[in-house]
């Protein structure tokens, strides 16, 4: 499917939100009561101002439909003397799966961000088990023997409930 990348620009719009929970929703199950308490459009409106993080919708060229989205953050590498930039969300909607869209997201965003003389990476990570990301990222990007270590630090205060009222 041939799709073009449109930049998500705060302040979001009711569609937009809307787009973001549903594309979301598979990588954040409670992501609909954060949503009814108005709390994805603050963070998202807050997030997409800052210089260095987007979140693109991919949109279909021949029938204008929203079909997947993925947002990127900008790092600085030192023993570059530039920076990378990481994909973080990659959601393809259900229904539109296993046509190369994901592949086809990388590819644009290679070709973007190429155009940014101190770019030196571009980074995307996923679970062993994703067969399907592994799969659609490996045509665009190498894999590495990087090894990923994290540690989780404040947790979201509080999980709302859908009866917590809505969205402000
Ligand atoms: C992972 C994801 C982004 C892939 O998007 P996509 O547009 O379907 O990916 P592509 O079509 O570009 O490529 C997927 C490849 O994996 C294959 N594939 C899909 N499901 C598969 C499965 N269960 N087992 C093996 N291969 C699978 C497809 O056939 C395709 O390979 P092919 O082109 O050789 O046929 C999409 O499945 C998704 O949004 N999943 C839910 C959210 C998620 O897991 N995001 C990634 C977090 S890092």
């Amino acid at each position: 499917m041939d799709i073009r990348l449109e930049p998500v620009v705060p302040p979001l719009s009711d569609e937009d939100v809307a787009f973001c929970v549903k594309g979301l929703r598979e990588v954040f199950s409670s992501i609909d009561n954060w949503h009814a308490v108005g709390q994805v459009k603050r963070y998202l409106d807050e997030e997409l101002r800052r210089d260095d993080t987007w979140m693109f919708i991919a949109v279909s060229n021949e029938t204008n439909e929203r079909v997947a989205l993925a947002s990127v953050t900008r790092f600085a590498m030192p023993r570059y003397l530039g920076h990378a930039y990481e994909v973080q969300e990659m959601c393809v909607l259900p229904e539109y799966r296993g046509k190369g869209i994901a592949t086809r997201i990388l590819e644009l965003l290679v070709e973007k961000y190429s155009q940014d003389p101190k770019a030196r990476k571009l980074i995307i990570r996923t679970n062993d088990g994703n067969v399907a990301a592994k799969k659609a990222y490996a045509k665009v990007c190498e894999p590495t023997d990087m090894v990923s270590m994290q540690r989780f630090l404040n947790k979201l205060p509080h999980e709302p409930t859908a009866t917590c009222g809505g969205a402000a």
